[in-house]
């Protein structure tokens, strides 16, 4: 009998060999704070500019939503362009475009000479059901407009009817993690170096520090795809979204990297004998409905699965305008700079991100620049960003809005959480497969929210800035940096 592997199909080609961690003192031109996608092709890009860099990654390289994704390379990307050309305008939709196209031109050059799987597929966003054909033909118009070669599709190799279909050839499939192994084997070396197990604990100033080391820079790069710095007001404008993902062993994957337009929306591609079926994304700390039976499901009603071979997840941000933010962290100080709001297309975006973040670096112009930065301000967007902050208002005062479940765990079954009354406060409680009780505060250590229980990846999950804890509150995911302190189960 074989069991399915809670973990990423790509993570299982990290090396045993760990990359030294940062100790002492040393000076770099550049420090890099996150060694995934935007990180590493920074540090690449800057490298072959002649500077020094040093790339601080707080686990293994690879190890974080990079390593945790579907693996597409593509500037087609399900209705991206509509939505950004009824936000933003026209003109705005065509600079993604020609930057995402460019993204994929520069994911091809830098991955010669690497072993990482690189295949060319098109790109397909099709429609599931009649409901979605009209957004299918509305991002063929738009994605015409901002001069992608894309053309109405007829036919699809997807096992089942398809309504209407947007396609795009010669776009990018990878191993994520073999192609970051190589992006990281290019940076380290001649006076660079790309350091594992160095969480960045403080930045200060030109100088960055681990727990054994610290580092003076010139300029630092915050490539943490969750801008974790403590300033800057990011997570007022970010929205946290968790999606999963399945692989399963079935005969003829599609090859084709495919995304239906609807809710839920199918995500499909391959890798060799592998097919990758990802959705059922929802806000971080909503409940998800039993998100890895119902994509099994739904590749058991279209393919012949063998086998679901591995199961995985992964966190992205969205700015509240629906843009990437790259550039500054802090209007008028360029020594520190950042990127976030992939809308889950990360390997692509992070790439183009990478560029721009090497032009800011070496100050050569990039026309792109106004257009990302982060301190841009969309009066269009502006109801959003008010709702979104009254909701968090409401889960930092409202202790009601999550109810107790019961006053004693004495009848909670194995695998299953709830929340308990407690004098005045509330305990999270989960009982183990071994039927141990956890139990942990509810509060959130970033801003005070209170967490929910995430049944599918049995965490804590904070529905306000995306902080995800485990069932003893050791943090998962920032923005929150302490544990959820411990409590007495009852
Ligand atoms: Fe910000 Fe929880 S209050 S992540």
């Amino acid at each position: 009998m074989t069991t399915t592997a809670d973990q990423s199909l790509w993570l299982a080609a990290l090396p045993d060999q760990v990359r030294p961690p940062l100790t002492g003192e040393h000076t770099y031109d550049v420090a890099v704070v996150g060694g995934g996608i935007t990180g590493l092709t920074t540090a690449v890009l800057l490298k072959r500019r002649g500077l020094k860099v040093v790339v601080l990654e707080a686990d293994r390289v690879a190890s974080g939503v990079s390593g945790n994704n579907t693996a597409k390379v593509t500037a087609l990307q399900s209705t991206v362009y509509s939505q950004i050309r009824s936000r933003h305008g026209l003109a705005a939709a065509t600079d993604y475009a020609a930057a995402s196209v460019a993204a994929v031109a520069q994911v091809a050059a830098l991955a010669e000479g690497i072993d990482c799987d690189l295949r060319r597929s098109p790109a397909v966003t099709y429609a599931y059901t009649e409901d979605e054909v009209r957004d299918v033909a509305n991002e063929l118009i738009v994605a015409r407009q901002v001069g992608l070669p894309v053309r109405d599709a007829k036919n699809v190799d997807l096992p089942f009817e398809v309504h209407a279909a947007v396609w795009l050839d010669d776009q990018i499939a990878l191993h994520p993690v073999k192609y970051l192994r190589g992006l990281a084997d290019e940076v380290d070396g001649d006076g660079s170096l790309v350091c594992e197990h160095s969480r960045v604990l403080d930045v200060s100033g030109n100088q960055v520090s681990t727990a054994d080391g610290r580092v003076r820079a010139d300029k630092i790069v915050i490539a943490t795809h969750y801008p974790t710095l403590d300033r800057g007001l990011y997570f007022p404008r970010l929205e946290l979204t968790r999606a999963y993902c399945i692989a399963a062993r079935v005969h003829a994957p599609t090859q084709a990297l495919a995304i239906s337009t609807g809710s839920p929306s199918w995500s499909i591609s391959a890798h060799r004998d592998k097919l990758i079926l990802a959705g059922q994304s929802h806000q971080t700390g909503k409940p998800a409905v039993e998100p890895f039976r119902r994509l099994e499901d739904f590749a058991r009603k279209h393919w012949k699965v063998e086998e679901i071979t591995h199961r995985w997840s992964a966190q992205d941000p969205t700015s509240y305008d629906h843009l990437p933010m790259i550039g500054t962290y802090l209007p008028g100080n360029d020594t520190i700079l950042t990127a976030t709001g992939y809308m889950k297309w990360g390997l692509t975006s992070g790439t183009f991100a990478a560029t721009l973040l090497a032009d800011l670096v070496t100050g050569k112009p990039n026309e792109l620049a106004d257009r990302f930065s982060p301190h841009r301000m969309s009066l269009k967007s502006l109801p959003t960003l008010v709702r979104k902050n009254a909701e968090v208002a409401v889960e930092m005062v409202g202790d009601r809005i999550v109810p107790a479940d019961a006053t004693s765990s004495e009848n909670l079954p194995r695998g299953q959480a709830h929340v308990v009354r407690d004098g005045l406060g509330k305990t999270g409680v989960y009982r183990d497969d071994d039927g141990q009780l956890h139990g942990v505060s509810l509060r959130c250590t970033h801003l005070g929210c209170l967490v929910r229980f995430n049944a599918a990846e049995r965490s804590w999950d904070c529905p306000c800035h995306g902080s995800r804890f485990d069932v003893d509150g050791s943090v998962l995911e920032g923005p929150a940096t302490r544990p959820l302190p411990r409590k007495e189960p009852r």
